[in-house]
């Protein structure tokens, strides 16, 4: 089968191959998908970069991604909730993933039925960044009337959870350059700050959650506009001490990662706050809870552009600009074909 491989470590441009591949090998409880789209995510090219070489160990040449709508071509003995022909959505497994490709075994607790008012295009957009708001905002028990900031309104998680936020009845503030304003506002954002013009931790004050999906000195600063009692969850940088306990890592990587997070524990302190780092993950049932919202017109994908598989390389270095608007797709198999 044709497939996006990594071949190393190293530059987009170097290191991304179009391959004849061998066909993943169906366990009892896979489901065998025919990938018709997958869609791009900032994982994707960190870890062709290394960038998570310290925490996981990568064979290569491997296939790369995360996200993917499809149809069922075959079922595992095991599999009693899908059946061949079923259109399906799944982020498939941490452990066992390559969607950038014609097809992919994923467990069957990974995948849900795709919501039939979406294409498979818009279908492969949602999974990661719909469950990784989802979980976020269950990390932090957000509740209808609640103020959350949600940052960078306009990338891929951004732009749907905003709109999770709004499903569960809360205010939502991001933030955006001026070329993306009309955008958020149009997913429902009732406070935007455009970050070239203001600093919003200026401007903001007294939120339930933030959302911090930048890190650094945006995660730093966003500890001040929440509330006593108010929690920022964070997306990027150091995992936390009881994460690593939780993990079984060996002794000194808990102390490690408490230490490396001393600066953002001291700031929660400081505001009388709670943070937390999230690593999302993968789950079929979750993804059912979004597919209700997708069904009921609450949360629609917002897609920046679609790339043949022959052009993952440039998909990926769309990506890596930073500048994306909502999310990057890979059509495997093209809509009319
Ligand atoms: N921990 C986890 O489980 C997890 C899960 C998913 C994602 N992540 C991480 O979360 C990060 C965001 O992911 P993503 O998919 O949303 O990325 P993305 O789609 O590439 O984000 C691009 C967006 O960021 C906006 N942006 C850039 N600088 C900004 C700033 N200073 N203030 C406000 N907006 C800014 C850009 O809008 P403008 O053009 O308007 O600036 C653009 O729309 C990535 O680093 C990713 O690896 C972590």
């Amino acid at each position: 089968m044709k497939a996006i491989v990594v071949t190393r470590y190293g530059k987009t441009e170097e290191v991304v191959e179009l391959r004849d591949m061998p066909a993943p090998v169906v366990g009892p409880r896979d489901v065998l998908i025919e990938v018709h789209a997958a869609s791009v995510n900032p994982i994707d090219f960190k870890m062709q970069q290394g960038e998570l070489k310290a925490v996981r160990k990568l064979q290569f040449p491997y296939i790369m991604g995360f996200d993917v709508s499809g149809v069922v071509k075959a079922v595992g003995s095991e599999v009693y909730g899908f059946q061949p022909g079923e259109a399906v959505y799944s982020r498939v497994d941490g452990e066992r993933f390559g969607t950038f490709a014609e097809l992919v075994a994923v467990d069957e607790q990974f995948v849900a039925h795709k919501p039939a008012r979406l294409s498979h295009a818009e279908a492969a957009s949602l999974p990661l960044v719909a469950l990784t708001s989802w979980q976020a905002f269950g990390r932090a028990s957000l509740k209808a009337g609640q103020r959350v900031l949600v940052h960078a309104g306009a990338g891929g998680i951004g732009t749907i959870a905003i709109q999770i936020a709004r499903a569960l009845g809360a205010k939502v503030a991001t933030t955006t350059s001026a070329r993306n304003v009309e955008l958020v506002r149009s997913l429902g954002a009732d406070t935007v700050v455009d970050y070239q013009q203001q600093q919003f931790d200026t401007v903001l004050s007294n939120y339930d959650m933030v959302l911090e999906t930048l890190g650094g000195d945006n995660q730093r600063r966003s500890f001040s506009v929440l509330k006593p009692g108010g929690m920022l969850v964070s997306i990027l940088g150091v995992p936390t001490a009881a994460w690593a306990r939780k993990q079984k890592l060996p002794f000194f990587m808990p102390w490690l990662f408490g230490w490396l997070n001393r600066g953002n524990d001291k700031l929660a302190r400081q505001h009388k706050v709670q943070w937390d780092m999230l690593l999302m993950q993968p789950d079929g049932q979750q993804l059912r809870g979004i597919s209700d919202l997708v069904e009921a017109g609450l949360v629609a994908p917002v897609i920046d552009r679609v790339f043949p598989l022959a052009q993952a390389k440039q998909a990926l270095l769309h990506s890596q600009s930073g500048r994306a608007r909502g999310k990057i797709v890979i059509e495997v198999k093209p809509a009319a074909a």
